[in-house]
């Protein structure tokens, strides 16, 4: 069923939302309280859509773009909308604002979805009359081409709120996760955040440079986790699943364990140097925009891989 989506905050991330639902076939209008970021939002979102379409993902990218609305004021964006997805900046402040003017402008039966990446939802989401109609969906960049979304419940989301945003989210060809509980930062970013601190104190210490650490995630790590999770990873380690892994392994697990720096890395300005300069050299910064499309052309070839021929619902 075809829904009226409104997107609010139209930087990287509100835009990719827009291009998920237009592609998935809802309506969606967009707005941003910087004309500029408004008038950029189109162009961005038609460059990306043909990128997909080029790639044979999707089609009709104009049937797609007709399905977008730009708007220049709030109210008109809220216009009988059933979801509106906010994606404003990382900031405390400014979520509590847009959450209290979203909960007295939008509609009431509207969902209130917010892509916040790491603010836990209670610091935003509590004392608003329609708490519980609010919630959090964080995806992960870029959004238009990587399908999980973190569900986080506030203070006072309801199951139904959580049930209606997970089947538009499958609908539109996301794949929803929930998180039991509110955490500091979610899921996502806890565990490539534990990856990286590690990474860091390898590299600092001499162990692998930066980009043989990288070298050791694409053609390793990264080649299994591209189709399944470290826990089925462990499952197919030994023929007699994840309980003999963990036993047979037990020596060497909990030795690297008990020997893995578990303290935040200071990240040092000369670590940061030697981070630049391997990576600078690698890739120089002026073809990082280059790069980009060669990463978002790498999703693509996955998208086609494991999540079927197209990703737009007509
Ligand atoms: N960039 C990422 O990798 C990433 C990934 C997942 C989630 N997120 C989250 O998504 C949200 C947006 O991030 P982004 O990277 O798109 O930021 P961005 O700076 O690119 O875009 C934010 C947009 O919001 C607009 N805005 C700010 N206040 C507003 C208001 N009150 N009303 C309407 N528009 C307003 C700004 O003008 C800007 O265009 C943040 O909460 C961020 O943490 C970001």
């Amino acid at each position: 069923m075809s829904m009226k989506i409104a997107c609010v905050g139209v930087g990287n991330i509100g835009r990719a939302w827009a291009s998920i639902f237009a592609r998935g076939g809802d309506e969606v209008a967009l707005y941003d309280e910087v004309p500029e970021a408004l008038e950029a939002a189109l162009p961005a979102i038609s460059d990306n859509l043909s990128a997909m379409a080029e790639a044979e993902i999707l089609e009709n990218t104009d049937a797609i773009l007709s399905r977008i609305r730009l708007c220049d004021s709030l109210s008109d964006a809220l216009k009988g909308v059933n979801y509106i997805q906010e994606s404003v900046i990382e900031d405390l402040g400014v979520k509590r604002a847009i959450f209290r003017t979203l909960d007295t402008e939008a509609p009431s039966e509207a969902i209130i979805a917010s892509s916040v990446s790491s603010l836990p939802p209670s610091e935003f989401m509590a004392n608003l009359s329609g708490g519980a109609r609010c919630i959090v969906t964080h995806p992960t960049n870029p959004p238009s081409l990587i399908p999980v979304i973190e569900v986080m419940l506030g203070p006072a989301t309801s199951e139904e709120t959580f049930e209606k945003t997970s089947a538009l989210l499958e609908e539109v060809g996301q794949i929803p996760v929930r998180l039991n509980k509110e955490i500091f930062g979610y899921v996502l970013n806890r565990l490539q955040f534990a990856l990286i601190n590690e990474a860091l104190h390898l590299v600092e210490s001499g162990y692998v440079s930066a980009v043989d650490a990288d070298k050791i995630v694409k053609f390793g790590l990264g080649r299994r986790w591209a189709f399944m999770g470290p826990f089925e990873t462990n499952h197919l380690n030994a023929t007699g699943g994840i309980r003999e892994y963990y036993d047979k392994f037990a020596n060497a697990i909990g030795g690297i364990l008990g020997d893995l720096k578990t303290e935040p890395n200071a990240l040092s300005p000369e670590l940061l140097a030697q981070l630049a300069e391997q990576m600078e050299t690698t890739i120089p910064v002026s073809e990082i925009p280059a790069r980009q499309q060669w990463r978002d052309k790498q999703l693509i070839a996955l998208s086609r891989q494991f999540d079927g021929a197209r990703l737009d619902n007509g």
